[in-house]
């Protein structure tokens, strides 16, 4: 059981998720320094906006952002009105920007909670507009701040362009809101192939500008203007505008690239540190004959005698069923293949060729061990999905152990 000193002391099942905040707060700066290029000469910092949506990515949205906080991010984005309300519970200060909107009937909560709500329709001016002056009466205060989101071509959420003098029309009926930022949301901004999605973000980028040009023209300051996600951080300068909206890239991982040969590059100019490592223990281990089958529906038969360790972590947890006879796990320093139907609590790993391995052993499934560093991108690209659905994948069950 020597292995078993290498983590932190934990009661009952051994699964944790552990959450470097040094990692996490070295990315902040990292991205912050490089949106702020001395040469650029800005009167004011380029803002950076920390994403910190679906439980900051699944690595817990109060801690991180009051980590953030401590490394200097003064503003945060998540979804909903609840996600808002936990962030303020948790203490946080900064201002925070509910990217999804808000329901009618939820303005009273965002006002409570002194949270920003980005517009997607012109007609919840007319709710804020109201809400405001039923909650504070008639007495004289600074306009409510709000952000307007405009679709500029993923045919998802925001007012389109042509709406602008719609919108100038109503927000000129709205004395007690003040619009203070613009933003729209690139489609395909890691994407750089001559295809629809190649072409894509400089076509929003223009469609953007346009309707910012309207909005000005028909008197209304976009005042903070913000587009640019992770790819078009790290890829596409001419989009930060005022602020950045950073997700991936704070947990440690680029987007994907296409051509998937400029990774490399993207990587060169902003290295990161993966923040999330998921770990569990072996538990058991069988000691199995060649022709024995593994798991549910003999998912790995044996080609030859084998040491099966069982792992306390399944789906429920976060460990994607898709990595069933395809992943690997970290062992002692070595890779160890998943195989078997991964279970909703348990999955097996082959560990005939780990030396050593031992019930009570730390098992990483993905993140740094040690030196090693096993990217849970690249565990993501294997089972064809994107880093971000596996990180947010983390059950509520697995304890996150955070790590100054
Ligand atoms: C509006 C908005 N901005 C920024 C982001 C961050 O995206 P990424 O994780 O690619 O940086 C998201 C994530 O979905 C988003 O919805």
């Amino acid at each position: 059981m020597a292995a078993a000193k290498q983590s932190p002391p934990l009661n009952g099942r051994p699964v944790w998720a552990e959450i470097s905040l040094s990692a996490l707060k070295a990315n902040f700066r990292a991205i912050r320094d490089f949106v702020n290029p001395p040469e650029e000469k800005r009167k004011t910092p380029r803002k950076v906006l920390a994403i910190v949506k679906g439980n900051a990515y699944g690595h817990g949205m109060g801690p991180v952002a009051k980590a953030l906080e401590q490394a200097g991010a003064s503003w945060f984005g998540v979804t909903c009105v609840a996600e808002g309300k936990v962030l303020r519970d948790a203490g946080v200060r900064g201002n925070i920007l509910v990217l999804t909107s808000f329901w009618p009937g939820e303005e009273a909560e965002l006002l409570r909670h002194n949270l920003i709500p980005v517009v997607i329709l012109c007609e919840q001016l007319v709710l804020l507009d109201h809400a405001v002056t039923r909650q504070r009466g008639r007495k004289r205060r600074a306009p409510f701040p709000f952000h307007l989101k405009i679709d500029t071509g993923m045919n998802r959420l925001g007012i389109t362009p042509g709406d602008m003098d719609c919108f100038a029309r109503q927000l000129a009926k709205c004395p007690r809101l003040r619009l203070d930022g613009v933003m729209t949301h690139f489609a395909s901004s890691g994407s750089f192939s001559d295809s629809v999605a190649g072409r894509q973000t400089q076509q929003q980028e223009e469609v953007f500008q346009a309707a910012l040009d309207r909005l000005r023209a028909l008197g209304v300051s976009p005042g903070i203007v913000h587009a640019a996600n992770s790819g078009a951080i790290t890829a596409r300068p001419e989009t930060w505008g005022d602020m950045v909206r950073p997700g991936a890239l704070l947990y440690g991982y680029h987007p994907g690239y296409d051509p998937a040969e400029r990774r490399a590059e993207f990587e060169a100019r902003l290295p990161l540190q993966p923040v999330m490592s998921l770990r569990t223990r072996i538990v058991s281990i069988r000691e199995i004959p060649a022709g024995a089958g593994v798991g549910y529906d003999s998912g790995f038969v044996a080609a030859r005698p084998s040491r099966v360790a069982v792992l306390a972590a399944g789906y429920a947890d976060g460990v994607h069923r898709s990595l069933g006879n395809r992943g690997k796990v970290l062992v002692r320093g070595q890779f160890a293949p998943i195989v078997g139907i991964v279970s909703m609590d348990v999955t097996m790993a082959d560990v005939t060729d780990v030396a050593g391995a031992a019930v009570g052993d730390v098992v990483t499934f993905y993140g740094t061990d040690k030196e090693q560093v096993h990217p849970a991108n690249r565990v993501a690209r294997s089972i064809g999905t994107v880093t971000s659905d596996l990180l947010c994948a983390v059950g509520s069950r697995v304890p996150r152990i955070y790590k100054k």
